[in-house]
């Protein structure tokens, strides 16, 4: 088989994240609620004898195309050959997957069966691609069924900041997990309730390391209609949840307005 395949690589979105505790090896155990989005990176896939990477799009610029890409090494991993190519549409480094929802993308694609933590505590999660739990240190991943749609905002100010650094700054590593999850019937209204009763612990950490987060945090529950602001993953991406898409996109043509260099997208998560 010859064929190109053509993938998206969704965007992931900690809707909350808990830091439950330490591991001797110093990773830290997480419990966290993971979404997707309907915008994210898209790969071609094209099977043949050697390995090889072209990477386009708007946040191309830096993303290596040998063994330091994510994908490349989930290709290795999974014992596939041939030409890979992504349109970096995602700001990397951003808390929204990157690199590990191009590489569990691949994986995916090609079919693997592997260990695929071994390439990023954010990489399982990203393989199962919907809604689920994430805990451990990354590794358990259970699918949440019949959560809502969620209508969203994400907002990334152009601000790398490095996980291990965010992780450095946390005062607290032994907080709660979160509380058990809504009602398999549970409406809008009783999953806000319970989001909003969330938390992300790495946000406080984060606005320590990169201040400017805390103006995208701002910015968004400056927005009509928001419901809840908050970070993902160790940022510096940000999301707002709106009651509907049109009021998700009109947030983001307001903040895209303001602010025409940072990236903002209107996206629908599920
Ligand atoms: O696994 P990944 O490469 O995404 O992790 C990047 C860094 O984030 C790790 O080197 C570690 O410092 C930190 N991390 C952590 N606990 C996790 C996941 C990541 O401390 N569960």
């Amino acid at each position: 088989m010859t064929e190109p395949i053509s993938v998206l690589a969704p965007a992931k979105v900690n809707l909350t994240l808990h830091v439950t505790g330490q591991r001797a090896d110093g990773y830290h155990l997480l419990d966290s609620l993971v979404v997707f989005a309907d915008v994210g990176d898209r790969l071609t896939l094209t099977p043949g004898n050697v390995l090889s990477m072209e990477v386009s799009g708007r946040f191309a610029d830096g993303v290596p195309t040998d063994a330091r890409n994510l994908a490349w090494r989930a290709a290795e991993l999974a014992g596939w050959s041939g030409h890979i190519t992504i349109e970096k549409n995602l700001p990397h480094g951003g808390g929204i997957g990157g690199g590990s929802a191009d590489a569990a993308t691949v994986l995916r694609a090609v079919g693997a069966d592997v260990d695929s933590l071994t390439l990023g505590a954010d990489v399982p999660v990203c393989e199962v691609g919907r809604a689920a739990r994430m805990t451990g240190i990354g590794e358990t991943v259970t699918p949440v069924a019949d959560d809502p749609t969620f209508y969203a905002v994400l907002v990334n100010p152009a601000l790398h900041v490095a996980t291990p650094d965010v992780f450095a700054a946390l005062r607290q590593r032994d907080n709660a997990p979160m509380s058990e999850l809504p009602r398999r019937v549970a409406g809008m209204r009783e999953w806000l309730d319970w989001l909003r009763a969330q938390r992300n612990d790495l946000q406080e950490a984060a606005i320590a390391v990169a201040p400017g987060i805390d103006k995208v945090l701002r910015g968004l529950e400056a927005t009509p209609g928001v419901l809840l602001a908050r970070m993902s993953g160790s940022g510096s991406t940000c999301f707002g949840l709106y009651p509907t898409l049109s009021a998700a996109q009109l947030a983001a043509s307001a903040i895209s307005a303001g602010r025409p260099d940072w990236w903002c997208e209107a996206v629908t998560l599920s």
